[in-house]
């Protein structure tokens, strides 16, 4: 679960008693499981050179990217392949249009299944490999995954996570004693913020991923008949997953009839061959709100002597209420889960020429919360290349609504007075429950005006959640606004069609369609936060907006635009990052913590004036000035002294704190260029010509050949450069990948004029070239060294 504030204790801590205090019902207890092994051998090669050397013969420009990748792929690979050991190229490749570079991504195959974790992501343009990522298993094939069996060689990756957790609590808690008077034991007073704060997280992450049943061996045992039993793999990971204790004992005391009732049903392709390895979809999976997905796969896992074994794993696909999980479980009894991702995180018909009709009464872009300004009339501003057919149209084959519908009329497009289109569906949600289509939302009717009231009253406690709800039509009108611009204005950037956005209608341009974000407004199944659940492309995303019980009257999250445009940031990252269809590649440690950060950078630099100013995150809706991280984003070092050493601290094990660092690091980079291009008001690229094409207007430099086009200044680069460098960066980057990622954006975009303004802003926060980490958990811990110097090209920077 990505949510903005999970783990940082202060406000989850006061609401949670407040919630209850005023009688708003029940607040769902929401656990998250999220762990797996650490990629030793994984790496990424961002320099030319290494590349270079690798590259074998001369290539020409106008090489087909796919030729080049495979010559590539199988010249790193060499004697590696063979009958049972390949590779194939992911269907979710692609050639970014803006940029001309095509992304390539590629999974393992040994003995005909995917290696789940065995991945290559290379980056190619005018015939050259820019840059690679590769995370395949090097050793031998098994002879056959049937005759794989229990290997003592084979460590218990869950098993060690969680004792390296239990070490790490016990050495933090000893600490914590030593510098604490008697008193604290006593619970008499606050213990420091930091370290109370580096225990709770430690232990809820111990509490969710650790304090599950095995199920008993001679359940396993009996099953393993089966040989590769699916239904207790599965079991297994439901009695792990599940935060209800009664379905827990339910399982386990009904093991053998919860097995009985599971249907299993092969898909995919049969008779011809396919991109896709057939499935088996599970039903009746206890806890599971839809079917379950499961693949037989291999994973990597790391044994005694650090080698790389691999293990032959189930691997699901399981929806539930608050998670969506992609896991892996071991197909062997007794079954040992080996990895899991939270998906969640806390041919073309011609297009008519829309009307921008609707208005909506809202805190306008660019404003953050109500305290930065009011309410005003806002037109539909769609961007006609990113939402050709208008916010409120979209295809009857495509609305949810009409599923399962005989359709009389003829028309393609649906034209909506409500706040459901191609790119959102907005709605309240105060059950907090899954279903959303019949979900309450505004209809303005054909003049399409959603002007709606918000003026609440202060209440007592008891009636604030019902003042709240008096303005759901504003606060869901308001999400409605706000999501929209932020599909048009990340589509702008490049977040389009074939690199995994969400729209219900891909308009024929590539990618998966059907993945509108369903967006709900004061979701009943939480306070004080917001999350945001990416499953692969072409699956709806799905972000849930809470109320915030800091003040009274209760601060609505939705209207706080830093919160929504960090949510819809995580679908941006996870999409971009690995390709579309892979949703596990910003995880959990340092690539989880930059999935937070990128959300809090974009929308600083969103909300950011040309009159420089520090920003707090969600300073409105927590009703604190120093907003929701440890410090403001600021260029002065007394008010924001993070490092890469940072992450060292053991408050920092979280992935908000991790986050908040990369954020930083992400706003001096972005003051640096600013420094040197100057600020545009608008992060807007111009309206595109009737033919299709994009003016430079005085937001692009001056077009030059066939060169993408370049923003001209400092801060819309910086977004450029940031969603650029997500396409090239491998699948779970860690800090230093990510910054080469964004030089290498850099070197293509502008050739890499701004090389040592990039590395001057990094290694102001420690992230020269030779900083380091050594020790690494897959919790985000480690040993760090700051390296505060710049590349020798920069010394007379
Ligand atoms: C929807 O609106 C468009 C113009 O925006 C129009 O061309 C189309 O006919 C409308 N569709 C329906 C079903 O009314
Ligand atoms: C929302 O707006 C509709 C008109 O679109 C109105 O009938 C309804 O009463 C409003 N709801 C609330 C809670 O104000
Ligand atoms: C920036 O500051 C200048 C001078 O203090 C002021 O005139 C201008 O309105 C400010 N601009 C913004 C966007 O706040
Ligand atoms: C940085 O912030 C501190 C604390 O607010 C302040 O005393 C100092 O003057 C600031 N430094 C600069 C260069 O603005």
């Amino acid at each position: 679960m990505r949510c903005l504030f999970t783990a940082s204790l202060a406000a989850a801590g006061i609401a949670g008693t407040l919630a209850h205090r005023v009688g708003d019902g029940p607040v769902r207890h929401r656990k998250s499981l999220g762990f797996g092994p650490v990629h030793k051998h994984a790496y990424y090669r961002s320099s030319p050179y290494q590349v270079v050397t690798n590259a074998f013969t001369r290539r020409s420009d106008d090489a087909d990217p796919f030729e080049v990748a495979r010559s590539f792929i199988e010249d790193i690979l060499g004697n590696q392949l063979s009958e049972s050991s390949s590779y194939k190229i992911r269907k979710d490749s692609y050639t970014d249009k803006a940029t001309g570079i095509t992304h390539v991504y590629v999974r393992q195959i040994i003995n005909g299944l995917e290696v789940s974790d065995g991945d290559m992501n290379i980056n190619i343009k005018d015939g050259m490999v820019l840059s690679y990522g590769n995370s395949f298993f090097t050793g031998p094939a098994p002879s056959h995954f049937m005759q794989q069996s229990l290997d003592d060689d084979i460590r218990h990756p869950h098993q060690e996570f969680c004792d390296g957790l239990t070490d790490e609590i016990e050495l933090n808690y000893n600490s914590f004693l030593a510098t604490q008077p008697d008193q604290v034991v006593m619970g008499d007073s606050a213990p420091t913020p930091k370290v109370d704060k580096a225990l709770k997280h430690l232990t809820h992450v111990h509490h969710s991923n650790c304090r599950f049943q095995q199920l008993p061996t001679d359940m396993a045992v009996q099953t393993a008949e089966r040989d590769i039993d699916l239904r207790s793999a599965l079991l297994q990971f439901m009695v792990a997953a599940t935060p209800n204790d009664h379905v827990v004992n339910d399982i386990l005391g009904n093991f053998e009839h919860y097995l009985s009732k599971m249907v299993e049903y092969m898909q995919g392709n049969h008779f011809a061959p396919s991109d896709e390895p057939a499935y088996v979809m599970v039903d009746n999976v206890p806890d599971a709100v839809n079917p379950v997905k499961a693949t037989l796969a291999y994973h990597q896992v790391p044994g005694k002597d650090d080698s790389v074994h691999l293990s032959l794993v189930w691997k699901f696909e399981v929806e539930m209420q608050d998670n969506w999980y992609e896991a892996a479980v071991s197909a062997i009894a007794p079954h040992r889960i080996v990895s899991v991702v939270d998906w969640a995180s806390d041919a073309p018909v011609p297009i008519p020429e829309p009307e921008k009709t609707a208005t909506y009464n809202v805190f306008a872009f660019g404003i953050n919360d109500p305290e930065e300004g009011k309410r005003t009339i806002e037109k539909e501003s769609f961007d006609s290349l990113a939402s050709p057919v208008g916010w409120h149209s979209l295809p009857y084959a495509n609305d949810p609504s009409f599923r399962g519908v005989k359709l009389t009329t003829k028309e393609f497009y649906r034209n909506t007075t409500t706040t459901w289109g191609n790119n959102v569906f907005a709605q309240e949600n105060w059950e907090g429950q899954n279903a959303y289509v019949s979900n309450y939302r505004p209809d303005a009717g054909p003049g399409k005006a959603f002007d709606y009231p918000y003026k609440p009253k202060e209440t007592d406690k008891g009636d604030a959640l019902e003042e709240a709800q008096k303005y759901i039509n504003a606060t869901v009108a308001q999400l409605f606004y706000t999501t929209n611009i932020i599909h048009d204005l990340y589509y702008r950037y490049g977040f389009d069609e074939v690199s995994g956005n969400f729209q219900q209608y891909n308009f024929g341009r590539g990618g998966e369609g059907n993945d509108a974000v369903i967006a709900n407004a004061q979701d009943g199944s939480g306070y004080n936060n917001a999350n945001f659940m990416t499953p692969p492309d072409g699956q709806n995303g799905r972000m849930r907006m809470y109320l915030w019980n800091t003040a009274l009257p209760y601060r609505d999250g939705d209207f706080e635009a830093g919160i929504v445009i960090h949510e819809l940031s995580h679908g941006l990252s996870t999409r971009l990052t690995g390709g579309p269809l892979n949703s596990g590649c910003l995880p959990f440690g340092e690539s989880g913590g930059m999935g937070e950060g990128w959300g809090d950078f974009l929308a600083t630099t969103i909300r950011s004036t040309a009159n420089y100013s520090d920003y707090a995150m969600g300073s409105w809706a927590a009703n604190r000035v120093q907003g929701i991280r440890n410090y403001p984003y600021s260029l002065n070092e007394t008010i924001n002294p993070s490092t890469y050493k940072t992450l060292d601290k053991p408050g920092y094990f979280g992935v908000h704190a991790v986050g908040e660092v990369w954020a930083q690091m992400l706003w001096v980079v972005s003051q640096g260029l600013i420094e040197k291009h100057g600020f545009t008001d608008t992060l807007f690229p111009p309206a595109p010509n009737a033919d299709g094409t994009v003016p430079e207007g005085d937001f692009y430099r001056p077009k030059s050949g066939k060169k993408p086009l370049v923003p001209k200044h400092g801060n819309s680069l910086s977004v450029q450069l940031v969603l650029n460098a997500m396409k090239l960066q491998p699948c779970r980057p860690g800090f230093f990948e990510a910054r080469d990622a964004i030089i290498l954006a850099d070197q293509q975009l502008t050739g890499g004029e701004n090389f040592c303004t990039l590395w001057k802003g990094f290694s102001s926060k420690g992230l020269g070239p030779d900083a380091n980490v050594v020790l690494r958990t897959p919790w985000g811990g480690g040993v760090r060294t700051d390296d505060f110097e710049v590349p020798l090209a920069c010394d007379s920077y």
